[in-house]
């Protein structure tokens, strides 16, 4: 496949018609000169179009784009008979795996949720398969396309910055009771972990992203103080990064479900640099050690490389910035920017503060044997 020739329509299944699903129907409807919708799937019948009718009321002229959608509620039927590109898996955490394998066994490339797998030996599987058979896995990591992140990114590794001495991450990402009753796999540690395998996954992969270097061990506490759940609601941790960086992390869903927050905090020899985002509004300050913000500078650098459109676009749903760059990976042969080892590398890093808080002790990472969640029932809170 060619880019820039003639333009290739991917055809898009997803799996799971929850309520991630539909930020990728927005995103793929977005980018319908280069995507076409062709399956949904979801073991709950009704689920397909369900979605589908509540997409056609909120998004234009959506049914002319969904017209060809067919609904299915057995994935491995659908992968014979719609033959798609591109498979969105978003169905409960514990299901990724299967569901992926037999995707990329289709020969599909993937956009995975996170968290990849609910275990470091199946998440290095699933990005080694698909590396063996040259299919692209993206993952759901949002925070890797926030606006002027790639920038951030890009400088660190090239070392504007100088060294990272240190880095913070926050996420107070609330939510009540009634959302862990929603759904029978929520708050489980079998099928979905607590505040740092779901809502904290991605802030610690960004993390890893911005100061392009890997965990090399991890040090944590947690509690379960508020929410009626399995798994932990409040962690709060150490990672000493291969750069020497130390970064502390808190991840909470025991916040108020109305006050939603994600921080980050790396101090360089060069910038403090602060990412925020509070109750949906982003902010974002670079400021130098003589006190000047370079955020605008970066702003007008990132609307100069990827256009005042696409800003717009990620800024509303990051998912359409994965959706962007997966089919870009595809057509020209290159790796997208939240690839299949940054979803193991994520996962590793949960795994390994899970078993630090489980045997009480400093964990080496990556992890030299194969941990998996189910584990942490043995966990006594
Ligand atoms: N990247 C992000 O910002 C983000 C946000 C929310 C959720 N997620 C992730 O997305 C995934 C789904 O989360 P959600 O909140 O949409 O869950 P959900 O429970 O709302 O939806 C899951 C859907 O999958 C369906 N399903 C279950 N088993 C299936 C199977 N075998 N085949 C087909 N469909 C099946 C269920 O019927 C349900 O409709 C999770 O892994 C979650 O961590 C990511």
């Amino acid at each position: 496949m060619q880019e820039n020739s003639e333009i290739t329509r991917l055809k898009v299944a997803i799996i799971g018609c929850g309520r991630v699903s539909e930020k990728h129907i927005r995103a793929v409807d977005k980018l319908r000169d280069r995507l076409v919708l062709c399956a949904l799937v979801d073991t709950n019948p009704d689920a397909p179009a369900h979605l589908l009718s509540s997409c056609r009321r909120k998004i234009k002229r959506f049914k002319e784009f969904s017209e060809g959608t067919k609904k299915y509620i057995d994935y491995k039927e659908m992968l014979r008979d719609a033959k798609p590109d591109i498979v969105a898996i978003t169905v409960p955490s514990g299901l990724h795996f299967q569901i992926a394998r037999d995707c990329l066994d289709a020969g599909c490339h993937l956009l995975l949720e996170k968290p990849m797998t609910m275990s470091n030996k199946t998440s290095r599987e699933l990005y080694q398969m698909a590396d063996n058979l040259g299919l692209r896995i993206a993952m759901g990591h949002i925070y890797r396309y926030f606006p002027i992140v790639s920038l951030l990114h890009e400088d660190m590794a090239n070392g504007v910055f100088g060294k990272a001495g240190h880095g913070s991450v926050v996420v107070r990402w609330g939510h009540d009771d009634d959302y862990y009753k929603q759904a029978a796999w929520r708050g489980t540690w079998k099928s979905d972990g607590g505040a740092l395998m779901n809502q904290t996954v991605h802030a610690l992969d960004l993390m890893c992203y911005l100061m392009d270097s890997d965990a090399l061990s991890v040090k944590g506490m947690m509690a379960r103080r508020f929410r009626e759940m399995e798994a932990e609601d409040t962690a709060m941790g150490v990672y000493r990064f291969g750069n020497g960086a130390l970064c502390q992390v808190e991840g909470t869903t025991a916040t108020f479900p109305n006050d939603h927050e994600a921080s980050f905090f790396i101090n360089t020899e060069k910038a403090a640099i602060r990412i925020s985002l509070h109750k949906g509004k982003p902010s974002y300050s670079i400021v130098t050690p003589k006190g000047r913000n370079l955020a605008f500078r970066y702003l007008r650098r990132y609307i100069k490389r990827f256009g005042l459109s696409y800003l717009i676009s990620v800024a509303k749903n990051p998912h359409y910035g994965i959706y962007s760059d997966l089919y870009h990976a595809i057509v020209s042969g290159t790796t997208p920017i939240a690839d299949g080892r940054s979803g193991y590398v994520a996962v590793d890093m949960v795994l390994g503060f899970y078993r630090a808080v489980l045997k009480n002790t400093e964990i080496e990472l990556p992890l030299s044997s194969e941990f998996k969640i189910e584990e942490m029932t043995k966990l006594e809170f």
